[in-house]
């Protein structure tokens, strides 16, 4: 177990910039998900921890230590890949046995044996034990890998990306095994992806990683209510949180040019919303509404179902917006109907740095 801090970690390869000024804390026995898209500097940041890259600036701290002149062997941290290395000729047993048998430090036959049994039973790979592991599912493999680090018994578990190459089913039958194997150990995880729907779903906390900079970090309620800027708005929930130009106008919310206009409330944050001055109001779909008597008319530009609901796409002049509404709601395209907002949901950002108000203090 372990508390991991970053402190100002920036990392060049060559004239490139791969991390700049990244601060992270982890808690002992936290879920983190670092989140960000290909290219962020997801694999790079765990590479740092684990020892196998040096930071160009910064420190790496394990439980308070600067690891700095710590070899990967010595930080007894496991990271788990994408692709899994497993010996492909030999057995899943004899596999989760490897990490066990280095020649230096080689542990008891019957302490082997019993972690060996334990991870099986854990992960439920008991019956493939004496299987070769070129005879598994992409599931079943995967499983084994994550064996393979749990024998150890490391300090921390680092996960690169370890569901992406699952089927849709199987990755999210493994995000439950895994946060439930993560609560049973009890250990600290760093798990890195593109895929926001994991990080949400998984993470105690959430990192957003934008071209090598943490955006935001926060628990993903924090992340999804009140996103620090439109690039965490966008990133995070599906669909995404719609973004409109517009102005306050007399306490307002107006959309430029002319499309419409709704009331907010003050827990947009409208501190600095003074009238004139050039925003993006943030609304989630499932935060608009349609309702006969409601303010603004629009035209229904498309329908998507996703059995309990559907998503409509609204137009109304040349904005479009979304909108999750029951599934039983009966529209066609180009049917006009009338939606208004929830003006507590209304989330309010500068035009120019895209900050939303609430973060901008
Ligand atoms: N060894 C390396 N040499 C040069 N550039 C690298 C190296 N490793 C990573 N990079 C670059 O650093 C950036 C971050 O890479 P990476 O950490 O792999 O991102 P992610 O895992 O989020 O997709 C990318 O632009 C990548 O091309
Ligand atoms: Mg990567």
């Amino acid at each position: 177990m372990a508390h991991i801090q970053l402190k100002n970690i920036s990392k060049t390869f060559g004239n490139h910039t791969a991390l700049t000024g990244l601060d992270l804390d982890i808690a002992d026995g936290e879920f983190f998900v670092l989140l960000g898209e290909t290219g962020a500097g997801k694999t790079t940041t765990l590479r740092l921890i684990a020892g196998l890259e040096k930071p160009s600036e910064g420190q790496v701290l394990i439980d308070g230590v600067d690891v700095a002149d710590w070899g990967a062997a010595e930080r007894d941290v496991a990271l788990v890949l994408q692709q899994y290395s497993l010996y492909p000729r030999y057995t899943v047993r004899e596999n989760l046995e490897f990490p066990l048998k280095p020649k230096i430090r080689r542990l008891p036959d019957a302490e082997i044996k019993d972690r060996v049994d334990r991870a099986a039973r854990t992960l439920r790979i008991e019956h493939l034990l004496d299987r070769k592991t070129d005879r598994l599912s992409g599931g079943e493999m995967q499983r084994v890998s994550i064996g393979r680090a749990i024998v150890r018994k490391p300090r921390v578990f680092l996960m690169d990306e370890p569901l992406s190459a699952l089927d849709a089913k199987l990755r999210e039958a493994l995000r439950t095994e895994l946060k439930n194997l993560q609560i049973q150990l009890g250990a600290t995880f760093l798990f890195v992806t593109h895929d926001q729907i994991e990080a949400m779903s998984m993470g105690d906390k959430v990192g957003v990683l934008n071209h090598g900079r943490i955006v935001q970090t926060g628990t993903p309620h924090e992340i999804y209510n009140n996103p620090r800027d439109t690039y965490v708005a966008s990133f995070v929930g599906s669909p995404p949180m719609n973004l409109i130009d517009g102005k306050v106008v007399n306490g307002r919310a107006v959309m430029a040019p002319l499309n419409f206009e709704l009331p907010f409330s003050g827990r947009a944050g409208t501190g600095g919303a003074t009238d004139g001055r050039p925003l993006v109001f943030g609304i989630r779909p499932e935060d608009v509404y349609l309702e006969s008597g409601a303010p603004v008319e629009a035209r229904v530009h498309d329908v998507e179902n996703h059995g309990v609901e559907k998503i409509l796409t609204l137009r109304v002049g040349d904005t479009t917006l979304r909108a999750t509404v029951p599934a039983r709601t009966d529209v066609a395209i180009e049917q006009p109907v009338r939606f208004a907002w929830n003006p507590d949901k209304v989330v309010l950002f500068d035009k120019g740095s895209g900050v939303s108000l609430r973060h901008a203090s």
